[in-house]
């Protein structure tokens, strides 16, 4: 067998940089594969040995996974990027194609997948791993991915274990997007944001990863969140009192359409109220007990909106 020695693709990220600390302070060796070389420092700062290229570029990615036990995949484009849609639908799935197929080749033991809690459909209760899905728009991705590393497991095959994190939440990602239009007083509720959104901290998402990857179990679905849900708006009310500012107002479902694209106001309206007993079970549990507490570290940076001056 193979050193306990993992390969992170999409390290240079959000997500990714969590996985690579997570992992190197949990004793793994970590090749962080980054795909524009303005990333190293980034990763090597959080204990990751950079190696540049891309999850698509076939040759590269099988050298990158020799000697590795696990693989994460996490890497992602913006499909409002150059490339567009498409060409962040071929990040994802093709991605995860490329990773099984680098796995098999290299006799790499597991692919651990990230996905997102989005998948889930609208439920008004709570929702586990076996929950109804309704996949849309990015997270319909999301879901195509988990199903492109699942295909074709078997014995022999390497083992695929599939992470859905919820909103997480630290210095950047979509929570910067939220900061910003709440200083700019454009934030805006959909019918009142009374919807629960679960969450996972940045450094708990990091060692969650770590978690399912050393004792998850093959073929398994793990939901990545704190399990204290909170309402949207109770969410938002307590970041603009943090900040020093008025709570946002709200837009009703047509006008929200409107405004940011049916799927991305079902996605944000939907109740999303999800268990982390599974995850638990595995013996990982968030530092940051919930989000309001998680909210409290971001401080400084809530303050100044410098996503350096945030934690990790
Ligand atoms: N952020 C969240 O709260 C959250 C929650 C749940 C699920 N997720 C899911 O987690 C995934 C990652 O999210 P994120 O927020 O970490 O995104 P991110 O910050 O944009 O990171 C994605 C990384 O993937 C890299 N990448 C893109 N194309 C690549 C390629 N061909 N080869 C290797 N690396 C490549 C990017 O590198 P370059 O920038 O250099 O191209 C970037 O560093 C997404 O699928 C997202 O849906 C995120």
């Amino acid at each position: 067998m193979s050193a306990k020695r993992a390969l992170v693709a999409g390290a240079g990220g959000f997500l990714g940089r969590s996985i690579v600390r997570a992992f190197h302070g949990n004793g793994w060796e970590v090749r962080a594969l980054v795909h524009r070389p303005e990333r190293i420092p980034l990763v090597e700062e959080v204990g990751g040995v950079a190696t540049l290229g891309s999850l698509l570029d076939v040759p590269r990615l099988r050298e990158a996974c020799r000697g590795c036990e696990v693989l994460v995949h996490v890497a992602s484009s913006d499909p409002s990027g150059p490339e567009g849609p498409e060409g962040a639908r071929r990040t994802r799935v093709e991605g995860a194609r490329a990773l099984r197929a680098a796995a098999e080749a290299e006799g790499v033991r597991r692919l651990v997948i990230g996905s997102g809690y989005w998948v889930y459909a609208d439920n008004p209760g709570t929702i586990t791993e076996t929950s109804p899905l309704d996949p849309r728009g990015e997270s319909a991705v999301n879901r195509e991915t988990e199903l492109a590393a699942l295909e074709g497991a078997g014995p022999g095959a390497p083992e695929v274990l599939v992470v859905r994190p919820g909103m997480v939440y630290g210095a950047g990602s979509w929570l910067a997007g939220i900061v910003e239009a709440l200083r700019e007083g454009t934030y805006r509720y959909i019918d009142q944001g009374r919807n629960p959104w679960s969450f996972v901290s940045l450094p708990d998402a990091g060692e969650g990863f770590a978690r399912v990857a050393e004792r998850g179990r093959a073929g398994e679905i793990y939901n990545l969140v704190d399990g204290v849900p909170m309402a949207w708006r109770d969410f938002g009310d307590r970041l603009s009192e943090r900040m020093g500012l008025s709570p946002p107002g709200s837009l009703d479902r047509s006008q929200a359409e409107a405004l940011y694209g049916p799927e991305v106001a079902h996605h944000l309206s939907a109740r999303r109220a999800c268990s982390a007993a599974k995850i638990r079970s595995l013996g990982w549990a968030p530092v940051h007990a919930d989000v309001v507490h998680g909210l409290a570290q971001l401080g400084d940076w809530l303050r100044s909106g410098d996503p350096e001056r945030g934690s990790r």
